[in-house]
């Protein structure tokens, strides 16, 4: 059994009794789909939500392509269901599917009647937009490529102005919390001001994204971190599928800035990848070419560069015109425009870099895990969507449909009132020499890059898991008393887990490319489900629906 599966909690030793705070519902994580939890969680009590840093600071602000949604009288949900199915590589759970794109549309009305704009046509009709796997363009927008910024202003405005709703920014969820009973019903936190305390809640729920950040290369936010799959884990919840992380073919590839994000949304209209001869590495890949799903498009790019010995590649979208791109995209061409590169006449250089946590906790259609009292929704989830490879611009619309789903779940299971327990610690005194968490932090984004990227390989997976399992020794022996500590400890669990999930996974499908076992599975798609202490993965045929048994 290896560090990762010994029970240690992180809170830090008080002597003292914490705080504590009564709730009913309480939700960790303010992206799109904590706060739709939230705002139908509100109509039957109270609720906290937690924001790790400010409530406008999540991976779906940062969205530019948009929402998926067969809104269009020409589209249908049908085609939408039969796209998603095929970008998920035979892993995606067909019932899940279903209810993605069969209750999406609802809930983009209910975005509208929130006061959420998109753009439009001259003629008042929906601007969609096409992106990669998508048979029909279905992707809403909000001011060309600020959909996520646009859909947060509405839910967070709709969330001030919803009573019984508390949002605590900058608060840190360190660790979930057991009642006397043994359920889940809570977390212990911690805020600069307020120090530690513990949030009781008759249901929590985790929406708090995923764990791009364990990568060097990524297109994520800095709270991108992984806590909300850590610390579940230490709980008990059961994981699964965490070898599939999602890398976007197209993050900027300039020395030295964040590996921005060059929406898909691009390629829709029209802009083509390129090597550094003009020669397109798309062609004769895929009958969608460069609007193949995205795991196709990123092998492409990592094969020709891997041939060609070039570092990056270009994107190609000068068919638009500076004044075509800059009106289309505005905020890509200014941030474009920050590193000296007009879109409408230079080429933009880019790399894949990882972007979905499609993996996550293992919840059955309504967010529920195996722990009474928890449930998840949103990226930090594993419901069976996004299958071995999500489609472009379906996640803003799983945090709606699940957001709100999740809380039927609550209410049909109605939880009685936790049995609040007093705390006492169970973490040993830090036996760890001095840390440089700095330090830890890049070794651990350069090892995952390295060997558990793009293309993995089983000898180099097997090497990383020993070498984390030796820094897991120190640095999960120490007892921190900030979130840096706390995160990068999380990020050291989830890297542990996505490195012995992508060994064990000895096949190759979706986002997950092995080397040594190039081909899918002959025996069919399996998920493989991961429960705390145990060495074995439980093997599930895709399209059973999760089980979620306590
Ligand atoms: C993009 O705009 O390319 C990203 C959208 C997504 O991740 O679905």
């Amino acid at each position: 059994m290896s560090i990762f599966d010994e029970r240690r909690y992180l809170i830090p030793f008080r002597s003292q009794l914490l705080p504590q705070l009564f709730t009913d519902t309480l939700i960790v994580g303010s992206g799109v789909a904590g706060l739709r939890a939230a705002l139908e969680a509100a109509k039957h009590g109270d609720v906290f939500v937690l924001a790790k840093e400010s409530i406008d600071h999540s991976n779906s602000s940062w969205a530019q392509g948009g929402i998926a949604a067969a809104v269009a009288d020409a589209d249908s949900t049908e085609s939408h269901y039969a796209d998603t199915m095929a970008a998920g590589a035979g892993l995606c759970e067909r019932a899940a599917v279903r209810i993605l794109v069969e209750e999406g549309p609802q809930e983009i009305e209910h975005l509208m009647r929130l006061g959420m704009r998109v753009d439009r046509k001259c003629d008042g009709s929906i601007s969609l937009g096409l992106e990669g796997g998508h048979g029909h363009a279905r992707i809403l927008h909000s001011d060309g490529d600020a959909t996520g910024r646009e859909l947060m202003r509405a839910l967070i405005a709709a969330v001030r102005e919803t009573a019984g709703i508390r949002l605590f920014d900058n608060c840190f969820a360190i660790d979930l919390c057991t009642d006397a009973k043994g359920r889940v019903a809570g977390a212990v936190t911690w805020h600069p001001r307020y120090g530690l305390q513990v949030i009781w809640a008759r249901a929590t729920i985790l929406a708090a994204g995923g764990a791009g950040q364990v990568y060097r290369e990524t297109s994520n936010p800095r709270v991108a971190t992984g806590d909300a799959i850590a610390m579940a884990w230490r709980a008990g919840a059961v994981v699964r599928d965490l070898e599939f992380m999602q890398f976007h073919p197209t993050t900027l590839y300039v020395a030295g800035a964040p590996r921005h994000l060059v929406s898909e949304a691009v390629r829709g209209e029209g802009a083509v990848v390129v090597d550094r001869a003009g020669v397109r590495i798309m062609a004769g890949r895929h009958p969608r070419e460069d609007l193949a799903p995205r795991d196709v498009v990123t092998r492409g790019i990592v094969e020709h560069l891997a041939l060609s010995g070039d570092s990056h590649a270009f994107l190609d979208a000068r068919k638009l015109g500076s004044a075509g791109f800059a009106a289309r995209f505005p905020g890509l061409a200014l941030m474009l425009a920050g590193y000296g590169i007009d879109a409408g006449n230079d080429l933009i250089p880019i790399h894949p870099a990882a972007h979905y946590t499609i993996g996550g906790l293992e919840t059955d259609l309504d967010g529920r895990t195996n722990r009474v009292g928890l449930y998840a929704c949103g990226e930090v989830a594993s419901n069976g969507v996004h299958g071995a490879n999500r489609l472009a611009s379906n996640s803003l619309l799983e945090g709606l449909v699940f957001g709100r789903r999740v809380v039927a779940a609550v209410l049909k299971d109605g939880l009685p009132d936790p049995v609040p327990m007093q705390w006492e610690s169970r973490v040993r005194t830090s036996v760890a020499g001095e840390l440089d968490l700095g330090d830890v932090r890049s070794s651990l984004r350069s090892a995952m890059w390295r060997n558990v990227g793009i293309v993995r390989d089983g000898a180099k997976l097997r090497d990383c898991l020993d070498m984390f399992s030796f820094w897991g020794r120190y640095a999960l022996g120490s007892v921190f008393e900030t979130p840096d500590g706390w995160e990068t400890q999380n990020l050291l669990t989830v890297g542990h887990l996505m490195t012995r999930a992508a060994a064990e996974r000895r096949e190759t499908r979706g986002t997950h490319v092995r080397v040594d076992w190039p081909t899918a599975d002959a025996a069919g798609a399996m998920h493989l489900s991961w429960r705390f202490g145990e060495d074995c993965a439980v093997r599930t045929p895709a399209g059973e629906e999760a089980s979620a048994t306590p």
